[in-house]
């Protein structure tokens, strides 16, 4: 039996630009999820999953019909097996187990447990697949499900610490950042991202001599919080920040809760903040080197909830 984990993400700036090939910068957030598979032996190949909260739970699929059960809970799964079959077929059937934190808060649960599940297939079929294999992979799967997407979140799983991203997946710089002063904040609901990112296009489609600068924008400000991140300049990194969530909130992405987030952190002495993501509910997340406990409570009293995750922390392993 071989077991692996791979964090969450926290999106730090240039969402939704970097699907339209903009740069971004993200860190992985310690929240875990786990993969246990193990080969079986039962002559029919069959693929046994067992997840948090799939009805049925276990389910068996015929290896002949992995990626087409179209069960929500296992899309990711099922499609990370399938394309490691195509490359790599399977000797015999497999058992695999997912489980993690039951709330994900929209930070990454489903990029964790596809990169878990297919890190831990590669290394029970005694495969050595570099980083770029096993994003390439992990990416094509999530394309698979959702049919959109920069991917940044899968090599956030795949890295860990935090990345300047671009490309979808051309450029993953680590970058060294030993401390992020920043307290996460989740406004409760959710929107799903895809429907997001489909209104951004539409948006870009419909009025581009207005959307393209917006993005280049946000491109500006990822290549500066860059420079502001590597010197700890959070007085900078900060302000950009609230750029970019006014940015984000000319696409239309953000929310009346988030605002109320955002504007109560700034108001109890956070040197930015912005929302985290898709957006359309999820996290925010708030620069806070001085009135930490005020900002806590600012966000607290505004109707979010406080999420207490180290950042930067490691990215895909074995356990
Ligand atoms: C979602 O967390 C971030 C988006 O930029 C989508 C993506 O990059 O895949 C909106």
């Amino acid at each position: 039996m071989i077991r692996a984990s791979a964090p969450g993400k926290l999106m730090l700036c240039g969402e939704h630009a970097v699907v339209h090939d903009r740069p971004c910068i993200v860190t992985a957030v310690d929240l875990r999820y786990t993969a246990e598979l193990a080969l079986t032996d039962a002559p029919a190949k069959i693929i046994r999953i067992d997840a948090p909260g799939l009805p049925g739970s276990p389910v068996e699929i015929p290896l002949d019909a992995i990626g087409t059960s179209a069960r929500k809970e296992t899309a990711f799964v099922e499609a990370v097996i399938a394309r490691m079959h195509r490359l790599h077929p399977l000797p015999s059937g497999i058992s695999i187990k997912t489980s993690g934190p039951a709330v994900s808060y929209g930070l990454g649960s489903s990029s964790a447990i596809t990169v878990a599940a297919a890190f831990a297939l590669a290394e029970l079929l005694e495969l050595s697949l570099t980083h770029n294999e096993l994003y390439h992979l992990c990416y094509g799967a999530v394309l698979d499900v959702q049919g959109t997407g920069s991917g940044f979140d899968i090599a956030a799983a795949i890295n860990g610490g935090t990345l300047y991203f671009s490309g979808r997946g051309r450029v993953i710089e680590p970058l060294t950042v030993t401390h992020l002063p920043i307290i996460i904040g989740f406004s409760g609901s959710k929107v799903g991202t895809v429907n997001l990112v489909n209104h951004v296009s539409t948006l870009l489609h419909d009025h581009p001599t207005v959307v393209e600068p917006l993005f280049d924008s946000m491109q500006m400000v990822v290549e500066q919080a860059k420079i502001a991140l590597l010197s700890a300049d959070w007085q900078i990194f900060g302000t950009l920040c609230d750029i970019n969530q006014g940015l984000l909130d000319a696409l239309g992405v953000n929310t009346l809760r988030l605002s109320e987030l955002v504007f109560a952190a700034r108001g109890a002495g956070a040197l930015g903040a912005k929302l985290s993501g898709a957006g359309g509910g999820d996290c925010m997340f708030a620069l806070a080197i001085d009135e930490q406990d005020a900002i806590r409570t600012a966000i607290e009293k505004a109707g979010g909830q406080v999420l207490d995750l180290a950042t930067g922390v490691s990215g895909v392993r074995i356990d």
